[in-house]
């Protein structure tokens, strides 16, 4: 009898008393540390999926772990039968998108006035000097999302992109969405949540193919949470009525001009130039935080003249329609399940995910996997292109019942990957949270979704949707499919462009304060739109101007 494991899909049959994470580096899988198996760095986190009988009861070490969450070198194989199954948090490569994917703002438009400049040998930040180097130098912006981070390194000088990565978010382990994350942090104040992230991060800048030291400025998008716990904020005030950030209480009693934060490199635990800046956009109000604010950049909203729409859909969704005359905004608790998350085979969108898929006459399912690995469970758009097939094949009605009495659909039965008829209820509660978004923020407005002129997908989520798909089920408003523009990461790119120009830096935090931020829970017919939402059917205007 032996216990066979697998990790991130690679299978091995494990030695009694052998760690997992011992086992990870038998089989060439690379697992985050920076305390050589300690149990110090809180690092090597996995995510039990199947057998954790078979493993060592939890060790001191893993006290602020529950759940499926262990340390791997602190998980060692006890019994010698039966099967475990894990992953680590998962590292992906994200598309480069070297130019903006039909954002008014090209590349050569943006402002070049970096805060970071050079002359001769010398390197100034905002004019002042903090280093003496004839080596290039370089940017780095983050969208730091509640289930996975991207990072772009940026030449400041040309404005190229040099690298970018993209990994899960290894804070999953205090909660999938941000109101766990806030109670985690409140019951674990050892600083867990940042101290991991600071990991991973440092990790990955080092992987890029530049001295990290060359580094002078970085710019942090991300929801209000994410982005209050990576600077050290308090994050408590965000998780109760009426939701707001320490900074916006602080600037509503005078004591800042702006939501934005800047912190020092060596605060932020970071292996950048001691000397850097690093900067968190300012966030709008509540849960709209920094992303949100960073799309706006990333459409130059500050100068649009037409009717806009920006969904950005995720954990949270963030929704802003508008133009440069008035903008409303909302942020719609729409929890985890379009990342993958609280679905049975759900992750993110990274190598191993199934992005999209089709039913064929014959009743056959076919798939498309990001990356050239084997299937390890399916994502967002994945998850939204099987409901519209299910759909559009009678397999599913719009209550979201499967009609051919199954209680699961087998997406790739030899790697376990299956969509149950639970998951479906978890759809479609995300969806009828967008949804009630979508009819608020519209109604406020006095608009039907016919009068914008674009709307605007955005996330990576929203980049590699299925439209038709999505309209089919009603998660997107039915639009002529000229005017639905699917931008990729919006946030990065507003990040990136905050990063390149303080102008656009400085018409942002100006624009910011005149958004109107429209709280849901406060419509009359927030209700009513919800339970509409959260069936499967077209997206219909439902012009209810507000009370
Ligand atoms: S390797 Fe550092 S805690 Fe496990």
């Amino acid at each position: 009898m032996a216990v066979n494991l697998s990790i991130n899909g690679c299978v091995a049959t494990a030695l009694e008393g052998e760690s997992l994470f011992d086992l990870a580096e038998r089989v060439s899988v690379r697992v985050p540390t920076s305390c050589r198996k300690l149990g110090k760095c809180k690092e090597c986190i996995v995510e039990v999926l199947d057998g954790m009988q078979s493993l060592s009861a939890p060790t001191l070490f893993e006290r602020h772990l529950s759940g499926n969450f262990r340390l791997s070198c602190q998980s060692q194989v006890l019994r010698n039968d039966g099967d475990v199954r894990c992953h680590t948090m998962r590292r992906g490569q994200m598309r480069i998108e070297r130019h903006s994917l039909g954002l008014p703002l090209s590349n050569a438009a943006i402002p070049r006035d970096p805060a970071v400049t050079r002359e001769g040998d010398r390197i100034l930040l905002d004019g002042v000097e903090i280093d003496r180097s004839t080596g290039p130098i370089h940017g780095l912006a983050m969208d730091l999302g509640t289930t996975t981070i991207v990072l772009r390194l940026i030449d400041l000088e040309s404005g190229e992109l040099v690298a970018d990565a993209s990994f899960e978010n290894p804070q999953r382990f205090g909660g999938s969405d941000v109101m766990s994350r806030i109670q985690y942090d409140c019951d674990h104040p050892g600083k867990l949540l940042r101290r991991t992230l600071a990991g991973y991060l440092s990790h990955a800048i080092a992987d890029f193919p530049v001295d990290p030291l060359s580094i002078y400025e970085m710019v942090v998008a991300g929801n209000s949470t994410m982005r209050d716990l990576f600077f050290r904020q308090s994050v408590y005030s965000i998780g109760q009525n009426p939701y707001r950030s320490i900074t916006e209480i602080e600037m509503a009693e005078g004591r800042r001009e702006s939501t934005s934060l800047t912190a020092s490199a060596r605060r932020s635990l970071l292996p950048i130039h001691p000397k850097a800046r690093v900067y968190g956009l300012p966030i709008v109000s509540g849960h709209v935080g920094a992303d949100a604010a960073a799309c706006m950049l990333a459409v130059d909203l500050a100068q649009e003249e037409r009717l806009i729409a920006i969904m950005d859909i995720g954990t949270n969704t963030e929704l802003i329609l508008g133009n440069r005359h008035r903008i409303l905004a909302a942020s719609c608790p729409a929890g985890p399940a379009f990342e993958g998350g609280a679905i049975s085979s759900g992750m993110p969108a990274l190598d191993g995910a199934i992005e999209d898929v089709e039913i064929g006459a014959e009743g056959g399912i076919r798939t498309r996997v990001i990356g050239d690995v084997p299937v390890e469970g399916i994502c967002g758009s994945g998850l939204v292109a099987l409901l519209g097939e299910l759909l559009r094949t009678g397999q599913m009605n719009s209550m979201g019942r499967f009609t051919d009495d199954v209680a699961s659909i087998e997406l790739d039965a030899s790697r376990g990957v299956f969509f149950n008829e639970s998951d479906v209820n978890e759809l479609a509660q995300a969806k009828g949270a967008n949804v009630a978004g979508l009819h608020v923020v519209f109604s406020n407005y006095g608009l039907e979704f016919g009068d914008v002129d674009t709307f605007y997908l955005a996330g990576g989520f929203g980049r590699h949707l299925n439209v038709e798909a999505a309209q089919r089920i009603g998660l997107v408003p039915n639009l002529p499919a000229s005017r639905i523009v699917q931008v990729g990461n919006a946030s990065i790119e507003g990040a990136s462009i905050a990063l390149l120009s303080m102008a656009k830096r400085r018409e942002l935090e100006s624009l910011v304060k005149r958004v109107e931020h429209c709280r849901l829970e406060t419509h009359p017919d927030f209700f009513d739109f919800f339970v509409e939402g959260c069936q499967f059917k077209p997206a219909e205007s439902a012009l209810r101007v507000a009370r």
